[in-house]
């Protein structure tokens, strides 16, 4: 198996995240530093560390669909002690991590899982889903500002690409959207309204691909169904075996 692979398997980092490790020299293959990502190893004879801590192959992997709540971070671990969403899924044998993220005070739709290789494709850009958000955002948004969001704005020096944009309900102060876009770029949703002046006052991420929060309730979380999978058009190698 190719050592990325490996370190990816064991839950250890996502396939991209084993690639920065290896280059780093953080990894060694019987105790040598190895610096070349896609080296073979051989899972059942070599022994192999991250940081001098050995990594066993998990075979339990699980998959996880939370609604997260606002006020909670998409991080394993806080130094500053603030709750994660590692404390809702609390199974501490199954070392899990987010795939992708979604910010402290957004809401909605978030995958967990310990297998580096699943998370790997969910979040390569040639397999970018699309993700649907439900948008509340501060005062009305004329014709053309959804034109521009539609089309396209800049953000961080870079045009976004074009999205779709629907009005739900206009409030007396408050535009309620609904709003699916193709990339997942660091905060993308809230400076695309901000390049058109207007601000994001509640967030929250409705659907990954065609799959849907469905009735889960926020602060809750299910496994993935083999019907979630279908929906989310990605298989854990282990369902994809199975044919
Ligand atoms: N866009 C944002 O601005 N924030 C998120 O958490 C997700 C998408």
């Amino acid at each position: 198996m190719r050592l990325n692979k490996y370190i990816a398997s064991c839950g250890a980092a996502s396939r991209r995240g084993a690639d920065a490790l290896v280059e780093a020299g953080r990894v060694t293959v019987n105790g040598r530093i190895v610096q070349n990502h896609g080296a073979d190893i051989d899972e059942n004879a070599d022994t192999v560390c991250v940081d001098g801590k050995r990594l066993n192959l998990q075979r339990a992997y699980v998959y996880i669909m939370l609604n997260k709540p606002a006020g909670v971070l998409c991080t394993c671990h806080d130094d500053r002690g603030r709750k994660t969403v590692l404390d809702i899924v609390s199974m501490p044998d199954a070392r899990l991590f987010p795939v992708g993220r979604l910010d402290y005070d957004t809401e909605g739709l978030l995958l967990l899982t310990n297998d580096g290789d699943f998370a790997f494709r969910c979040t390569h850009p040639s397999r970018e889903k699309d993700k649907t958000y439900y948008v509340r955002v501060k005062g009305a948004l004329c014709a053309e500002s959804l034109k521009r969001l539609e089309n396209g704005v800049e953000i961080d020096g870079r045009m976004t690409s074009r999205a779709h944009v629907s009005v739900l309900e206009r409030l007396k102060d408050i535009t309620a959207l609904s709003m699916t876009i193709h990339e997942g770029r660091n905060r993308q949703i809230k400076k695309m309204f901000e390049a058109v002046g207007c601000r994001v006052v509640y967030l929250k991420r409705t659907a990954i691909g065609n799959l849907t929060l469905g009735d889960l309730p926020t602060g809750q979380w299910r496994r993935l169904s083999d019907k979630d999978f279908s929906l989310l058009g990605i298989f854990p190698f282990s369902k994809q075996d199975k044919g």
